[in-house]
């Protein structure tokens, strides 16, 4: 069924996991941020509580081991071959989209928190949104690849060839 192959250097192996338990924090690490927002936007100088400070120094972090991320992508070796399976290339766009969103959401935050423009901040949230709905899709498809389709790609992001 499968006729995509792909290992993952080290590198990308350590980024996928560390954005990924980033995400996963920002993701419940961001009670009040409404009302931090708001308070910021009044005075640039306000609205740094604890978890405001987590959630947007995390995010700046997030948005460096993204860009990383692409850059160490784009440099390494390609092993994959052309796939008609509409599976695949679904598999392939969603990728491609999350790439996409891990970069835009915390950008998005960016642009919200230091430039003060308030509709980003709901920009932020339903691009968020949309990428935690993927990320979801995702990781179910990898447990389906693991778990009964039993063709191995979840242990791929484990270092296992
Ligand atoms: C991938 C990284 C990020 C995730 C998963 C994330 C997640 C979230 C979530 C779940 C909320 C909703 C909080 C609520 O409704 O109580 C939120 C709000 C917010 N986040 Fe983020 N965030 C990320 C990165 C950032 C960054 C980098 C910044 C700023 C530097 C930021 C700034 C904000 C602001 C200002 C709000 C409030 C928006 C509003 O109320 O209009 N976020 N974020």
């Amino acid at each position: 069924m499968h006729t995509t192959k792909r290992s993952y250097n080290t590198a990308q192996i350590l980024l996928h996991w560390a954005i990924a338990a980033l995400i996963v924090f920002n993701y419940f690490v961001s009670d009040g941020m409404g009302r931090a927002f708001r308070q910021h936007l009044n005075d640039s100088n306000s609205g740094y509580n604890l978890v405001a400070s987590l959630h947007v120094y995390v995010g700046l972090a997030i948005i460096a081991l993204v860009v990383v991320r692409i850059i160490v992508r784009f440099m390494s070796k390609k092993t994959k071959t052309a796939s008609t399976n509409v599976f695949d290339r679904v598999s392939l766009i969603v990728h491609e989209i999350l790439y996409l969103l891990m970069f835009l959401v915390p950008v998005f935050g960016t642009v919200a928190w230091y430039l003060g423009i308030h509709i980003m901040g709901d920009v932020h949230e339903i691009a968020m949104n949309i990428m935690m709905a993927l990320v979801l899709l995702h990781a179910a498809a990898a447990l389906f690849h693991q778990y009964v389709l039993k063709d191995g790609t979840l242990m791929k992001m484990f270092g296992q060839k």
